[in-house]
């Protein structure tokens, strides 16, 4: 059985086709329109997705070596992302669906993020806690069973990899600021400034929140002034990724410890940070649990997680009704 995903939720246009083996292809076109506005301009991003998303598809069944033809069902993601966005993803899964009068299957993109772990090792087994942090979402989950999920806990501001971005904008470092500012937090000294570490006594016990911090960052710049923030911008994005990592690294062992699970999963762009990667193996050693993630190719929003999804659900029968709309704030 081959599953045709389709993912358009933000600022990347990506299909993948899937085997029940492996991916066959997974082309994933970055946006780099968004670079000069420090952010995801949501029109610039559909006006994008509609330009990108035949060609990203014919070049996946290229790659894979297949025609139209072979495909059994298209999975495409519903939500949650941009309005504009993931229209144009469902509109062309349901379109293709249709024509090629094969089953359609609605996917959550959250649901997608954790079955990249699923990807890069099919002999992973639940129960397990992820750790989804992404430009759009930072939340623990706790995997019962494949299918099955409870929220243990979310962001109650902005989202990890936002708050990297929005971080990114501040220094002036350009946009994504993640990458942007591991690079340079890698030479950068953590005992410069101690940034706040959010503990929100209104919010539940694995609630992130990243607001206060960016604030704290965005403060601190001011009262130094832009020549010293110059001089200390290695320090400023090594000191404020370390605070970042320290309450993810502390929510996902608290949730881990208290529900006694032993294996962490981590998933979202935020996930490929190497410094991230690091502090989560230390604390596992140390508390005698296991931490693993996907290639970066897949922790970064892809059409291979949601073909993996769709295929999952393609095989029990459970499909979608064309009638299906796109759910920007589509949660578990
Ligand atoms: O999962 P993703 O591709 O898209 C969403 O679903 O949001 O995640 C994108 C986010 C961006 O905020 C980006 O700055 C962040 O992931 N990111 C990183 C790194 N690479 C990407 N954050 C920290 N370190 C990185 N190396
Ligand atoms: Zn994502």
């Amino acid at each position: 059985m081959i599953v045709l995903g389709i993912e358009t939720s933000c600022d990347d246009t990506s299909a993948a086709v899937y085997n029940g083996k492996r991916l066959l292809a997974n082309v994933i076109s970055t946006q780099l329109v968004h670079r000069k506005f420090g952010g995801v301009v949501p029109e610039l991003a559909s006006r994008s997705h509609i330009r990108l998303i035949l060609p990203v598809i014919r070049q996946t069944l290229e790659q894979a070596g297949l025609t139209r033809s072979r495909i059994d069902g298209i999975a495409v993601t519903y939500g949650p992302g941009l309005a504009g966005s993931l229209l144009v993803g469902l509109s062309t899964a349901k379109g293709m669906a249709q024509s090629l009068e094969v089953p359609f299957i609605g996917v959550n993109h959250l649901e997608g993020h954790i079955w990249a772990n699923r990807l890069e090792n099919e002999r992973l087994t639940p129960p397990f806690i992820v750790l989804i942090a992404s430009g759009g979402h930072t939340q623990l989950m706790q995997v019962e069973s494949w299918g099955k999920y409870q929220v243990l806990g979310r962001t109650v501001d902005d989202a990890a990899g936002e708050a990297f971005d929005k971080v990114a904008k501040i220094l002036g470092i350009g946009y994504p600021g993640g990458p942007a500012i591991e690079k340079l937090a890698e030479d950068g000294d953590t005992k410069y400034i101690r940034f706040p570490r959010a503990r929100l006594k209104s919010a539940g016990p694995y609630d992130f929140s990243f607001s206060g911090l960016k604030t704290a960052v965005l403060n601190h710049v001011q009262s130094i002034g832009q020549t010293e923030t110059q001089f200390h911008i290695k320090d400023i994005a090594a000191c404020f990724q370390e605070a970042v990592i320290a309450v993810l690294v502390e929510n996902t062992f608290q949730a881990a410890r208290d529900h006694q699970i032993s294996q962490i999963c981590l998933a979202g762009g935020v996930a490929v940070n190497k410094a991230l990667r690091q502090a989560m193996i230390k604390t596992a050693d140390v508390s005698n649990r296991q931490v693993s993630w996907p290639a970066a190719a897949l922790c970064t929003d892809n059409g291979g997680m949601i073909a993996r999804v769709g295929y999952f659900y393609l095989k029990q029968n459970q499909t979608s009704s064309l009638c299906l709309s796109p759910v920007p704030a589509l949660n578990f």
